[in-house]
């Protein structure tokens, strides 16, 4: 794929980058997406009903099993050349006294482990956990007989610190996310199916600011329409190609 060379100057001198990443940058990790419907998660379970507070109040056991099915698959994985192109990107751009901010709706961890150094996670971590009642963190917590295991505090379940449907983001992240969309002056969309609120309104705020916005997806979704550039395919594939054409 050729690299846009108007996007590889305005890299080179930028001084403000964000990136939002989805469920697309860790597939190649064989991490399965939400919404493909041969492999993703969804094909296999409702979403609604395991995703949710009603459904953890429901089936507090079976909302924790999947989780802990879905912790012990992606304790399995690694990240990919795209999580790692990343990586140099943030290196190349704080060199270059940039800002760098990677946004990411994952929940895996992988961007951390790629040595990513500002994540900003928007919903949540899969393996962090907090208590149901009182929204209370928990730091320490191992799988014992009961599941889903107490808080330590409250003798309540313990869930996991994920951003459920219909809860509301992190303040905290979600206003980060939202001042570096303001901010930046290119925003890549990296494999995400930008249909979930409010993560998808990051790229509309950054265009109402004039940012250059990139998007990366083998397809289309309703950001395409609006994109400076779109780089068709995989964020594996492209993301390194892009980071050696601009920093070398
Ligand atoms: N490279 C880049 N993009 C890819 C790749 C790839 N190798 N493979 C798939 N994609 C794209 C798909 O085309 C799709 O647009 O990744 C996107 C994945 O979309 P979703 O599964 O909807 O994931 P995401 O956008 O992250 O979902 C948002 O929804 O279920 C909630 O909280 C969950 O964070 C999640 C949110």
């Amino acid at each position: 794929m050729t690299i846009p060379a108007r996007l590889v100057e305005v890299l080179r001198s930028a001084k403000a980058v964000a990136v939002l990443t989805g469920a697309g940058i860790s597939a190649e990790s064989g991490v399965p997406t939400f919404r493909d419907a041969q492999t993703g998660l969804w094909a296999k379970y409702q979403p609604t009903e395991l995703a949710t507070p009603e459904a953890f109040r429901r089936d507090p056991q079976l909302v924790w099993d999947w989780y802990d099915w879905r912790r012990k698959t992606i304790a399995k994985v690694r990240p990919n050349a795209g999580h790692l192109a990343l990586t140099r990107m943030e290196r190349q751009l704080t060199t270059q006294g940039a800002q760098f901010t990677l946004i990411t709706q994952n929940v895996d961890s992988l961007h951390q482990l790629a040595a990513t150094h500002n994540v900003v996670e928007l919903h949540g971590n899969l393996y962090r956990v907090k208590c149901f009642a009182e929204d209370r963190p928990i730091e320490f917590w191992e799988a014992g007989e009961v599941t889903p295991p107490r808080c330590p505090e409250c003798g309540g379940p313990l869930r996991p610190a994920v951003v459920w449907f219909g809860e509301a983001l992190p303040s905290d992240a979600f206003n980060h996310a939202l001042q570096a969309a303001a901010q930046c002056e290119v925003f890549f969309s990296i494999g995400t199916s930008s249909i979930v609120e409010p993560a998808a309104s990051l790229p509309r705020l950054a265009l109402e600011y004039e940012a250059v916005v990139v998007e990366i997806n083998p397809e289309e979704t309703p950001l395409t329409a609006s994109a400076a550039y779109i780089l068709r395919g995989r964020a594996g594939e492209i993301l390194p190609e892009l980071v050696k054409e601009v920093w070398g």
